[in-house]
């Protein structure tokens, strides 16, 4: 399968768990290239239900190796109490199928604080964050004034690095009227978790290189999604992390020319959560979801905003991604609807566009303009094979995949692995 970057081809959630946990049957190593424990992917094993949100999906397949990569920002004891989830659950991780990047820049309680008091202060323009310090900690890395895990590791350099970044950043919280954080229990807390993560830490560029060089297979996880992405998303309604294609090249230190494909994942539908515009946002599609149970947080439980599949934005991430292959999950949310509708261009002040315009403002004044596709009004998730599926569902599925400029390869119907058909 060679080296395959997978993304989220519209607002984060679009099911990449359950596609990564499928692909990494053909894969050896699997990466986590950005983000942090802000992402929540979710994959049934049978009835079991697993959410990971910084150890890859690739974790639950036996003999794969995980890697943690630089990209990422890392909360030591967010991913502490995940691996003792996971040990709960009967999944083994050690150093030899979990490796860490010492690089990684780490998430500290100032970062979490900082997130929730700037979100207040935007009051009506919130961005509706995970409140997990995300935006404070790449602040910091590209301030240069971040710790990273080789730090958090060192015995003798974390506790004076972390003096100097209380310090600073107690300052700051004073000021704005919250409460200081305590330099023991921060010392306590980070120093048990480094005891605990160091045998996983190590030079993972190097092990990835070693890898490529004997053509193994790579599988690039991505998290969040395109219009997530801080440069190519609906800024400042992202997350601060390079989400898209290219992100997992600096996420990883693999450089482009050993990338061999992209695979992007979408729902058949929309969904976002958190604040920002989403054109297609419709509450007939959001209450039918919602009623059946489905489109809630992963990681904070959230309802997901829901809304008609927005071709000019998939389009849009085919475009930034260089998606190859499309993999489209919960067709199965569909199965009841009698008419369904696509979003093929926006209106605004009298315009039609057929790209998805850089300014928010406009973005969100865009009103869609829909074809109709009809519906198949018949359950999908027990179908196995794709020449099995209405064909009412496949001309619906071609034709999304054919208006985002993407094959389609992957149908997902269900939750379950087995719930997946490859074209
Ligand atoms: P991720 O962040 O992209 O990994 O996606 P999440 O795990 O946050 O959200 C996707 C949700 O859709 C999860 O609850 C999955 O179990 C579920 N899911 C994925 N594919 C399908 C599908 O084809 N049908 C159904 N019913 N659920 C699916
Ligand atoms: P996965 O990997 C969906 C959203 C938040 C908020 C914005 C910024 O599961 O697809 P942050 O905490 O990152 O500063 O929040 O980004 N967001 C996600 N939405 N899925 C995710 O990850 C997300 N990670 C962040 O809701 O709108
Ligand atoms: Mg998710």
């Amino acid at each position: 399968m060679a080296n395959v970057i997978l993304v989220g081809a519209q607002w984060g959630d679009e099911g990449k768990g359950k596609i990564i946990d499928v692909l990494t049957e053909q894969s050896e190593i699997v990466v986590r290239t950005a983000g942090g424990n802000n992402a929540g992917h979710t994959v049934y094993l049978g009835k079991d239900k697993y959410v990971l949100h910084l150890i890859p999906s690739g974790i639950l397949r036996p003999g794969k190796v995980c890697m943690i990569g630089n990209g990422v920002v890392l909360d030591p004891i967010g991913l502490v109490k995940e691996l003792d989830g996971l040990e709960k659950l009967g999944v083994k991780v050690t150093p030899a199928n979990l490796q860490i990047s010492e690089t990684a820049h780490v998430v500290f309680p100032w970062h979490r604080e900082l997130d929730g008091q700037r979100e207040v202060r935007k009051r009506s323009n919130k961005i509706g964050t995970t409140k997990r310090g995300i935006g404070p900690t790449y602040g910091d890395k590209a301030a240069r004034v971040g710790l990273r895990v080789i730090d958090l590791i060192h015995p003798v350099r974390f506790p004076q690095r972390l003096k100097e970044r209380l310090e600073e950043n107690n300052e700051v919280l004073r000021a704005l009227g919250a409460q200081p954080i305590e330099y023991d229990k921060v010392l306590a807390d980070y120093t048990a978790a480094a005891d605990r993560l160091r045998p996983f830490v190590t030079n993972t560029v190097v092990h990835l290189h070693e890898a490529t060089r004997r053509s193994a297979n790579i599988l690039f996880e991505g998290a969040q999604g395109t219009f997530l992405d801080i440069d190519h998303g609906t800024y400042p309604y992202v997350t601060s992390s390079s989400t898209t294609a290219g992100g997992a090249c600096t996420g990883s230190g693999v450089p482009p020319n050993r990338m061999d494909r992209v695979v992007g994942v979408m729902k058949a539908y929309t969904t976002r959560v958190g604040e920002g515009p989403l054109p297609t946002e419709n509450a007939e599609i959001s209450d039918l979801l919602h009623g059946m149970g489905r489109e809630f947080g992963a990681t904070t439980g959230r309802a997901r905003r829901c809304g008609w599949f927005d071709a000019v934005a998939t389009r849009h991430a085919s475009m930034v991604n260089g998606i190859d292959e499309l993999a489209i999950t919960n067709v199965d949310g569909l199965d009841t609807v009698k008419t369904i509708r696509v979003c093929v261009a926006y209106e605004v002040d009298g315009q039609r566009l057929n790209h998805i315009p850089n300014d928010c403002e406009i973005l969100a004044r865009c009103q869609p303009v829909y074809e109709e596709f009809p519906g198949w009004e018949t359950p999908t998730d027990a179908v196995q094979r794709w020449e099995d599926l209405p064909v009412t569902c496949r001309h619906y599925l071609l034709s999304i995949a054919q208006m985002t400029g993407a094959r389609l390869t992957i149908t997902s119907v269900g939750p379950a692995r087995e719930q997946t058909m490859f074209l």
